[in-house]
């Protein structure tokens, strides 16, 4: 039998076949409150101390609402960000948040290319974008309403919107080898009550900074994602050096990764995000024409990679400053 290395053929095939069909559990936190649990208030006005708006705890779960908290932060919301349509088209900014920053659950849309994001709903649309996670995830699955019942109009507003924020620096990378223990919440994890620790065990937890101010949506509060010890180190290194035996991920997506001429910007995309999309791409989940190089890219890689990768990705700034 060839040898490749300390690999026979046969093992590294075996390899990456057990690679492509890895989608680790713990990338699709999933715990919302059952049928039949008690309605939110609709009473009691909540507020943040630098907001001069309030909202009660049922209009926070209105997925027909943008919270705007900061409404002088960004310019006019379209229509369909600030409360979408009744009713499939839940509002893009009760998601993505009214200035486009985005949750680690979804995605940061700030900054994107307007055709990129065009395009991208379109995928969802279609079917050509899915999730690897064949089992429920309720995020993934309302987008793909969304962009099913949108409407060019719409979808291009908000694309047009979108494409021409900022993405602030949202979230801290920081490597540690035992992590807070936590729970899962809607779509994430939190950090349990008490002191406890766990091993982190190649994967990648992100977390709320606090968890009160991430329930109201505010989009002023960040997150942390702990990442195992030497990943950023080695995701950047495969970043620049190629992954996988292709091209540096900076030939498509820019000397910084804020985008380049075929890639769009990855910068400061939550990581838990970014490790979604490489596994959907490694999984074929997430395919099209323009998913092709991605998906040559992450064939070969295994998880651990592209837990780095996402890291790396991850603790970028996504702009210059
Ligand atoms: C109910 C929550 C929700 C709403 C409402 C929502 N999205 Fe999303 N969106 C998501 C999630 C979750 C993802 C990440 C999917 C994945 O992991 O691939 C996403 C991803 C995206 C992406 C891909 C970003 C990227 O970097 O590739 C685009 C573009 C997008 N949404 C646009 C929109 C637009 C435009 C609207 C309003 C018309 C909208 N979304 C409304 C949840 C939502
Ligand atoms: C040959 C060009 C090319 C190279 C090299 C490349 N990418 Fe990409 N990447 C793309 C394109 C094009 C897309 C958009 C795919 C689509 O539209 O579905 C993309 C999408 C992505 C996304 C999803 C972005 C989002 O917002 O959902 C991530 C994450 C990503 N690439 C990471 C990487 C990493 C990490 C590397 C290096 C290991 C890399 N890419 C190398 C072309 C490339």
């Amino acid at each position: 039998m060839l040898a490749l290395g300390s690999f026979s053929r046969a093992e590294l095939s075996a390899q990456t076949v057990t690679a492509k069909s890895d989608v680790p559990p713990w990338l699709y936190p999933l715990a919302f409150p059952p049928a039949g649990a008690p309605l939110p208030d609709s009473v009691k006005l909540l507020r943040l101390p630098h907001s001069t708006r309030a909202f009660t705890r049922a209009q926070v779960s209105d997925l027909f609402m943008a919270k705007d908290w900061y409404p002088t932060s960004h310019p006019p919301l379209p229509a369909v960000v600030a409360t979408g349509r009744r009713p499939e088209v839940h509002a893009c900014g009760y998601c993505h948040l009214p200035a486009g920053g985005g949750r680690p659950e979804n995605a940061a849309l700030a900054g994107l290319p307007a055709d990129y994001i065009v395009r991208q709903v379109q995928a969802f649309r279609s079917g050509e974008r899915r999730s690897a996670w064949t089992g429920p995830h309720r995020p993934f699955d309302l987008m793909t309403r969304v962009a099913k019942n949108a409407t060019e109009d719409e979808v291009a507003r908000a694309a047009e919107y979108f494409a021409a924020l900022t993405l602030p620096r949202r979230v801290r990378v920081v490597e540690a080898q035992r992590v807070p223990r936590t729970y899962v919440t809607g779509a994430l994890h939190a950090v349990s009550p008490g002191r406890q620790r766990e091993a982190i065990g190649g994967r990648i937890i992100e977390v709320p900074e606090n968890h009160e101010r991430f329930e109201l949506r505010d989009e002023r509060s960040g997150f942390v994602a702990y990442v195992p010890p030497g990943s950023i180190a080695r995701g950047r290194a495969m970043t620049r050096l190629g992954a996988g035996g292709a091209a540096a991920c900076t030939t498509c997506h820019g000397e910084s990764l804020r985008g380049g001429a075929i890639g769009p910007p990855i910068a400061g995309q939550f990581p838990s995000y970014v490790m979604r999309q490489l596994v959907a791409f490694r999984s074929g989940a997430r395919a099209g024409s323009a998913a092709a190089p991605m998906q040559a890219m992450t064939a070969a890689l295994s998880t651990d990679d592209l837990v780095a990768l996402s890291a790396y990705v991850g603790s970028l700034s996504p702009r210059r400053h």
